[in-house]
């Protein structure tokens, strides 16, 4: 296994290139289930979540390479085998958005039941309850979802809680339904439009996606497209994190402004100055310890819940104390025990972080424990004094290309190294 060593104190300096959206690619990749034939998906990261995406639809049926700088050419004409592994779905959560895709296409489906991961249980019964919602049967058997349709027929469906997966599944399933299908409280994150425009440009019938209520008019068939995933929203902000935390000055290039609008007003709210300009964000920070925010994390337009964990490392040295509340997942904070041992000085109270701030981090081997925890120990040990050492770096690499790369481009000092004590 690979560990980070990063050396703190460098103010970042220089211009960035975001990657394609993780959360945008996976649905999109699911979604050529839908229709048989040849896709062209351009701006995919290279992340082994892509990879473990890429591997079930391979096992499904299709055919997949990598042409050139991130686009894949996807070929789903074979797609005839309607189960999901258990030893891929425990790999990545997010396999459960063939569920939707080969519903459409084949009227079956089989997914091994994702289990919870490290930061909630993450049911997915409001996917089914739509499923079932446009006629299928739903089945859970040894482990495995299994569902069937002899028909899909539309239907109304209401979230009783805003769900992503669950949006998306919805989308892909009722895209071929007979008629009708009304989502309400529905998602409406960046990641959920795009492939609601995808499905478009694939000859779906779609209204209101990005808002609260999303209707699908079933049509009677798909056809194949090429298509470019969105910037991603989420690292754009961890860059925004790490410029905060080190009194940087960046530019970062490629992201979409109008999806981060949330984490702009935060940041600015911590005294850093972001001028936005198309597709470009420059970012400084002159004071040295950032003023303290409080956070609440809620569904898109609102914080993310994918960057609490990156704005509590610069409130860790902020000048006053933040209280920062979880409300989407219920175990988000095990990033908080490894921020204590740099120093930090936070308390829990139910899902509520109550950061103090302190004058500076101090350098510790810390662990990561899920994929944006990791990314909040990076972000505190570019500020910490001395060397920290990030452990289980492969949570990382699910959902960042190149991290280590990209900071060192603005002056950072980090080293991917074999982790000698945890073996290979
Ligand atoms: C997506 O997960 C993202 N993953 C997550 O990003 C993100 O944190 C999350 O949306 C919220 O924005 C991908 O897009 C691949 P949800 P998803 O269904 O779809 C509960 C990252 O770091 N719920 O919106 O699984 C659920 O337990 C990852 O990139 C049910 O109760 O999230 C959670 O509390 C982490 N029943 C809340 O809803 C269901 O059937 C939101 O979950 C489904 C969800």
């Amino acid at each position: 296994m690979d560990k980070f060593v990063i050396e703190g104190g460098e103010r970042l300096k220089g211009t960035v290139k975001i990657s394609g959206s993780k959360n945008a690619a996976l649905p999109l990749i699911a979604a050529t289930i839908l229709q048989k034939g040849q896709y062209t998906i351009s701006n995919i990261p290279r992340l082994r979540d892509v990879t473990t995406m890429i591997k079930l639809l391979s096992i499904l049926g299709g055919k997949i390479e990598w042409t050139g700088q991130g686009t894949l050419l996807i070929d789903t004409t074979g797609v005839e085998n309607h189960i999901a592994p258990y030893e891929l779905v425990k790999e990545m959560r997010a396999s459960q958005l063939v569920l939707g895709s080969l519903t459409g296409r084949l009227k079956r489906a089989t997914v091994s039941y994702p289990g919870g991961c490290a930061i909630g249980e993450r049911p997915i019964d409001l996917h089914l309850k739509g499923l079932v919602a446009l006629g299928c049967d739903v089945k859970i058997r040894e482990g495995y979802v299994e569902v069937t349709a002899k028909a899909l027929k539309g239907g109304r469906i209401t979230f009783e809680t805003v769900t992503v997966g669950g949006t998306e599944n919805m989308l892909m399933a009722a895209a071929l339904a007979k008629g009708e299908t009304i989502i309400k409280n529905a998602a409406r994150e960046p990641e959920v439009v795009d492939l609601a425009r995808m499905l478009k440009k694939m000859g779906a019938a779609i209204d209101g996606e990005g808002t609260e209520i999303i209707r699908i008019r079933g049509v009677k068939d798909l056809r194949p497209c090429s298509y470019e995933v969105i910037p991603d929203r989420i690292e754009a902000g961890t860059f925004l994190a790490a410029c905060c935390i080190t009194r940087g000055n960046i530019t970062i290039e490629g992201c979409m402004p109008e999806h981060i609008g949330a984490v702009i007003d935060k940041f600015r709210e911590t005294g850093m100055e972001i001028i936005c300009d198309g597709s470009t964000v420059r970012a400084s920070m002159t004071k040295r310890r950032p003023l303290s925010v409080d956070v609440k994390t809620i569904p898109y337009p609102g914080f993310p819940t994918d960057m609490q964990a990156q704005i509590m490392a610069p409130m860790t040295i902020s000048k006053g104390v933040s209280a920062i509340t979880e409300t989407i997942f219920e175990n988000r904070m095990m990033h908080v025990a490894e921020l204590r041992r740099m120093g930090a000085d936070i308390r829990v109270i139910g899902n509520t972080a109550i950061v103090k701030g302190i004058e500076t981090l101090s350098g510790a081997k810390v662990m990561a424990t899920d994929l944006r925890a990791g990314a909040s120990l990076i972000v505190a040990g570019l500020a910490a004094y001395g060397t920290t050492e990030v452990s289980r770096i492969y949570h990382i690499d699910r959902g960042y290309e190149k991290i280590e790369e990209k900071l060192r481009g603005l002056g950072a000092k980090i080293t991917r190294r074999r982790d000698e004590n945890l073996g290979p």
